[in-house]
């Protein structure tokens, strides 16, 4: 494996395209560029991502992102070593669009292509620098993964809980590259019960950090609401039930949403978040005891909520890492990092996007 590895990276696995610049050398690794361009705006306007419309604004935004990531980092491409995709899973429209661009800037620059699980990369957020600003333009960047004693990196062996709009999975990572899945969610994604959730209480979408903010006011004993699975002593996690208990609870009580801004219904927010915040926290936490470890990490869209960061820091007497909001939803830096750790590259034309990877 060579040393020095200058990286770009590509990832458009739903409703985000992004791109960025690293350079790995020994145990320091920068983030040269980080670029990301969402079409969350438009889908707002249709309470949801619509696949087809997302893989169109992928093709409109793909070539822009990744020229200001090689612009932003200050290199030319003769720099780039290898390139990295995200792979999969993810919607396929919106992957095919970063892997067949990925394949063909490989195959044009000749450049070893390094396919990247998307769920994976999510974890790999927790290698990235916190509270990172980087320049615009800037060459002396900052350093992503950085050799400081500022910043403490996970050590292995750790617990994982990855919590996104499509996945909510228990791992036990023993080392890069090796993990043992502990469990996962049997129904609805934990993101995707906050989305479901906020769609019953008329919030815009998306709806995870909007019924987030309305439960800030709210009184979270005030509904009692079920916590499916809680004690079935295994790692997995079921939400669907109760997305239907607040859908009854809405039907009984009609009022509720005739007054947008009403105590009620941010009580029933703030409800609904600690049901779905316990039931993380709670199998999470069971998890590091049950395998003796001392280190949890956290990743994925709903690791920036607040109240799941707070609680699980409140819950767990070992380290917990979650990364800064920014980097918990998609974005090209996590993959990056993943990329540096995880350093496999393949030929070009022996990738394909696959929508239906599994961890
Ligand atoms: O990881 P991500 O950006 O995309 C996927 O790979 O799925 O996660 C998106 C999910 C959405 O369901 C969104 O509502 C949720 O993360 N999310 C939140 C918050 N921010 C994003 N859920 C609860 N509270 C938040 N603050
Ligand atoms: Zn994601």
């Amino acid at each position: 494996m060579k040393q020095y590895k200058t990286i770009l990276v590509i990832e458009s696995s739903c409703d985000e395209t992004a791109a960025a610049v690293i350079r790995g050398s020994e145990q320091r690794v920068q983030l040269l560029s980080n670029v990301v361009a969402s079409s969350a705006d438009l889908q707002a306007k249709y309470g949801g991502v619509i696949p087809e419309q997302a893989a169109r604004e992928q093709l409109k935004s793909i070539i822009p992102v990744i020229e200001s990531a090689i612009n932003d980092s200050g290199l030319r491409i003769d720099d780039i070593e290898a390139i990295a995709v995200t792979q999969g899973p993810g919607l396929i429209g919106s992957l095919l669009v970063g892997v067949e661009t990925a394949k063909t800037l490989a195959l044009v620059w000749n450049k070893p292509l390094v396919p990247i699980n998307h769920l994976i990369g999510h974890f790999y957020a927790n290698w990235v620098v916190q509270n990172q600003k980087l320049r615009i333009k800037n060459k002396a960047s900052q350093p992503l993964i950085p050799n400081s004693r500022s910043f403490i990196l996970p050590i292995f062996p750790i617990i994982g809980l990855l919590v996104s709009g499509g996945h909510t999975d228990l791992i036990l990572m023993k080392d890069h590259g090796k993990y043992d899945y502990l469990g996962g969610t049997r129904d609805d994604a934990a993101g995707e019960c906050f989305d479901k959730c906020a769609r019953l209480l008329n919030l815009p979408y998306p709806g995870g950090p909007q019924l987030s903010k309305l439960a800030e006011t709210g009184d979270p004993k005030a509904y009692k609401l079920p916590r499916p699975m809680l004690d079935s002593h295994d790692f997995d996690f079921s939400f669907s039930g109760l997305k239907t208990a607040v859908n009854n609870l809405v039907n009984k009580s009609p009022k509720l949403l005739k007054e947008p801004g009403s105590l009620m219904l941010s009580d029933l927010a703030a409800s609904i978040q600690a049901s779905i915040v316990e039931l993380l926290v709670r199998k999470t936490v069971a998890a590091a005891q049950r395998y003796n470890i001392d280190q949890i990490m956290v990743a994925g869209g709903v690791a920036a909520n607040s109240c799941l960061r707070e609680e699980l820091k409140k819950a767990f007497h070992g380290q917990v890492f979650i990364p800064s909001p920014n980097f918990c939803t998609d974005n090209a830096a996590m993959i990056a990092a993943a990329a540096y750790y995880n350093y496999n590259p393949q030929g070009p034309l022996s990738i394909q996007a696959n929508p239906n990877l599994s961890l």
